[in-house]
């Protein structure tokens, strides 16, 4: 059997634990980035964790004929992962074309690609976004996806339309995985998240405010329907939801698989507060964080967490790292960074 894979947004947060996963597992992996949010070095990070170095090119999933020359000549590709995308949400609303550009224009060209050399199973990272403010909790995949609240939102929610057209064609058979907050780092410490700039997401500000890069946390809004008042979020460590997506690969090479295009949410199916997150981070790592309330931040949902019991029976996946583990290894993180340049 081929067992040669693509991760597109390899050198990503969230692909680089996926192809560290994938060589724990066998799999021959290639990744490419456009590294517009990444670096290079991660290739090497990567080898250093798995003994094995993935195979790595530059290339824009926008630049159409880049990208079918790249699978011409890869075309023993067997499945692709596709993380390629812009995901800051604020950002999103100021550059709403930059967006659609970027994550539809690559998705489309890449899918062509894909049908070029006859590659048809294609995981696809989606987000709990695509719910919204869920009526029930937790959030099946069953609930209804809501008008998206950022371009961010819409381009996760038109990829999953084009990717379902594209597999009533008959040329393609996919897993869209949402997924709900992906936290944490690799137990070595040696990929992680690494945002550019001021971080958005609530654990890198905090690693960064522990290790003294920031102020002050603040705590945007204390006034929600939630026991604490903070909002609620389903954190998942970033090697469990890694895991997932061999699990999902493996799936659409299986013979088991019914549908052709299928949705699984990946969450823990806990809802945590933020400061049962910062209560948690200063616990276990014995720091204090500097914080404080402040207002509401505009697009935020109050609260959300998954039912995760379709991938639990049907894919077989299950989260096992709790909270603790999580911000250990978030907090390990930020202090290999603090004393090395990657
Ligand atoms: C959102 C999306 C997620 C998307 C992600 C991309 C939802 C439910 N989730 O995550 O699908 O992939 O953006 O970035 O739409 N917080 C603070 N202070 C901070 C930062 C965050 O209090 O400095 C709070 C937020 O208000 C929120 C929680 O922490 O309640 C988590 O925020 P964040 O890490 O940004 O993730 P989401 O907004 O949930």
């Amino acid at each position: 059997m081929n067992k040669k894979i693509l991760v597109t947004g390899g050198t990503g947060y969230i692909g680089s634990h996926t192809a560290v996963e994938l060589q724990n597992c066998g799999y021959e992996v290639l990744i490419v980035d456009n590294l517009a949010n990444s670096n290079e070095n991660i290739v090497s990070q990567i080898e250093k964790i798995t003994g094995i170095r993935p195979g790595f090119t530059q290339l824009d999933l926008c630049d159409r004929q880049a990208t079918l020359d790249y699978f011409q000549k890869h075309s023993d590709i067997s499945g692709v992962i596709h993380f390629a995308a812009y995901k800051a949400v604020g950002e999103s609303t100021e550059k709403p074309l930059m967006y659609y550009q970027n994550n539809l224009g690559s998705l489309t060209n890449m899918m062509e690609a894909m049908a070029s050399i006859g590659c048809k199973h294609l995981v696809f990272s989606s987000s709990c976004t695509v719910y919204g403010q869920p009526a029930e909790l937790p959030v099946s995949e069953k609930a209804p996806v809501k008008k998206a609240m950022s371009p961010y939102g819409n381009t996760k929610q038109i990829s999953e339309e084009i990717i379902f057209d594209q597999c009533l064609a008959g040329n393609l058979e996919a897993i869209s995985l949402r997924y709900f907050n992906p936290i944490g780092a690799h137990e070595t410490a040696l990929i992680g998240e690494l945002p550019i700039g001021v971080p958005n997401n609530l654990v890198p500000f905090i690693t960064q405010t522990a290790i003294g890069k920031r102020e002050m946390l603040q705590v945007f809004g204390d006034d929600y329907n939630t026991p604490d008042g903070t909002c609620i979020r389903d954190y998942i460590h970033v090697v469990d939801l890694a895991k997932a997506h061999i699990v999902a690969l493996e799936r659409l090479s299986g013979e088991n698989n019914l549908e052709r295009f299928e949705i699984f949410n990946l969450g823990t199916g806990i809802g945590y507060s933020v400061l049962d997150i910062i209560l948690t981070f200063e616990g276990v790592n014995g720091v204090k964080l500097n914080y404080r309330i402040a207002p509401r931040r505009p697009g935020d949902v109050e609260k959300v967490w998954a039912d995760t019991t379709k991938a639990n029976e049907v894919l077989g996946w299950k989260a096992e790292l709790g909270l603790e583990a999580m911000l250990r290894s978030a907090w390990k993180w930020e202090k290999f960074l603090q004393n090395k340049e990657i």
